[in-house]
């Protein structure tokens, strides 16, 4: 039997709204052809399909990164401003691409406060310099009567963007990055380009760049990054992705207990790097700087006809739902993550020239970030274990809970292909008025098309009891009702 233990005095921390943002790229279709789609009979006035627009506000993304990535690294941001007839084409060299350059700052950021999202951009510390940097943060913030506010009139946006969060490059650790950066070497970067760009506007937000890689140097590149700007950074951004088995020759595999027990290597993950954060700190006299996720998902590295276009299966949604429990359970430490991507680029919606899927992962997306409120709860739980990959005695339930006011969120993935029973034990107080959404399909591959768009849903459903609730063969539930 399977029992989670709540006790509504036992807080970690407030879950921040953004850990559940997104981010596109100009990469594939997610940016041309998914966003923005002039041509296509579902398009607006400005060129965005409504049809993603309407998707896309389901998933409440509260904050959105662009316009890469890898892309960055080698973006000039004047080159997708002012006039289209006037803005070059150029080779993306990050994804041999070609790149229009017809959509740019000004319709990404009218693309954020169209769905309600907060824009984050991410400046190019490849083949950029800080001036670029410097400058991008005043033609889109400036509000005094300087040339690059005054061009960003010209171009016909009157108000300052306003844009509050902006990254220090992309995975600057990954040798595959134009312009990829020695510890000691971003460290400068850090202080150098954050210096001029809050110089530029001293109320944004700066995320530098940590780690993707998960080597041996991400110590030495978060303490360096911590003496040389801790007074400048806001964020320390930390990338993933996983898969099944990716490890093995990259490719999808039947390995289900050892892909399930990836919330283990995600726990090691957080867990090492809040820590890391906290010792760094401490040596320094400083409040621990926060974490920003803001590259995660399922990535199996398809390319396909289109770049990077995953097909998700139900498995996959569990995996997806296992990472937000860890961001919720690590809600002190984890205050922004942005699933990668948004629209067909490894994204929860994947377009045709007639409509869109909302493939598997998209559910769990959208359940959580409506439910997960308030604060998170320090959950204990226990019950029936299994053995994946290089882990033992993995609890076969992932669990993480929310309370805002008397609202109780209870998010549970159960990884095991059988129901399972789990009891609900409160220390204080009563539940009342309880629903289990749950997202599942017949089957662990089951993969969301368009000739069969709805195979992995969500059904709704009022638990029998208040206390012992079944749980479906491998799903994820969010329970949601009343906790006083
Ligand atoms: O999201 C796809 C790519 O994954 C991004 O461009 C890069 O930052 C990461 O390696």
């Amino acid at each position: 039997m399977n029992a989670i233990h709540i006790d509504p005095a036992r807080r970690v921390d407030a879950i921040h709204p953004h850990v559940f943002g997104g981010f596109a790229e100009h990469l594939g279709r997610c940016i041309n052809g998914g966003i923005y789609d002039p041509d296509h009979p579902l398009a607006d006035d400005r060129g965005l399909r409504s049809d993603v627009r309407q998707a896309l506000m389901e998933l409440r993304m509260p904050i959105m990164r662009y316009p890469g990535g890898n892309f960055v690294s080698g973006y000039r941001w004047r080159d997708g401003v002012g006039p289209r007839e006037a803005r070059p084409a150029r080779h993306d060299l990050a994804w041999a691409a070609l790149e229009p350059n017809t959509f740019g700052t000004n319709e990404f950021v009218d693309f954020c406060r169209d769905i309600g999202t907060e824009p984050y951009l991410v400046v190019n510390c490849g083949d950029g310099d800080m001036r670029e940097a410097h400058d991008w943060v005043e033609y889109c913030n400036g509000r005094d009567d300087t040339a690059l506010a005054n061009l960003r009139r010209a171009h016909g946006w009157e108000r300052s963007h306003d844009v509050k969060y902006w990254g220090l490059g992309n995975e600057v650790d990954g040798e595959w990055q134009i312009g990829a950066k020695q510890p000691q070497e971003y460290a400068r970067v850090c202080k150098e380009f954050g210096k001029v760009m809050k110089w530029a506007d001293p109320s944004i937000k700066l995320l530098a760049s940590a780690t993707c890689h998960w080597r041996s140097d991400l110590v030495e590149r978060a303490q360096l990054i911590v003496e040389e700007a801790s007074d400048l950074i806001d964020y320390m951004s930390i990338h993933w992705y996983v898969g099944n088995s990716l490890a093995r020759g990259q490719q999808r595999d039947d390995d289900f207990n050892a892909y399930m027990a990836i919330s283990e290597l995600i726990e090691a993950r957080l867990s090492g790097y809040a820590g890391l954060m906290r010792g760094l700190c401490l040596a320094h006299g400083l409040e621990p700087i926060p974490l920003a996720v803001d590259e995660w998902n399922v990535w199996y590295r398809a390319f396909r006809d289109q770049a990077l276009e995953e097909h998700y299966n139900l498995e996959d949604a569990l995996v997806v739902a296992l990472q937000m429990n860890a961001f919720i359970r690590h809600a002190d430490t984890v205050k922004m993550a942005n699933l990668a991507q948004i629209v067909n680029v490894i994204a929860p919606i994947l377009t045709s020239p007639t409509g869109l899927v909302r493939q598997s992962i998209f559910h769990p997306f959208r359940l959580y970030s409506q439910w997960a409120r308030g604060d998170a709860l320090d959950l204990h739980w226990e019950g029936e274990t299994f053995d994946g990959g290089d882990y033992q005695g993995v609890r076969v339930l992932d669990v993480a809970g929310s309370l805002q006011g008397s609202r109780l969120g209870l998010f549970i993935v159960n990884r095991s292909l059988e129901s399972s029973t789990v009891e609900l034990k409160l220390s204080a107080g009563e539940l009342s008025d309880l629903t289990c959404h749950v997202v599942n399909g017949p089957d662990i591959k089951t993969v969301n098309s368009e000739a069969e768009p709805e195979l992995v849903t969500v059904r709704t459903a009022t638990p029998a009891s208040a206390t012992h609730l079944e749980l479906e063969p491998h799903s994820v539930t969010v329970v949601t009702g009343h906790l006083a």
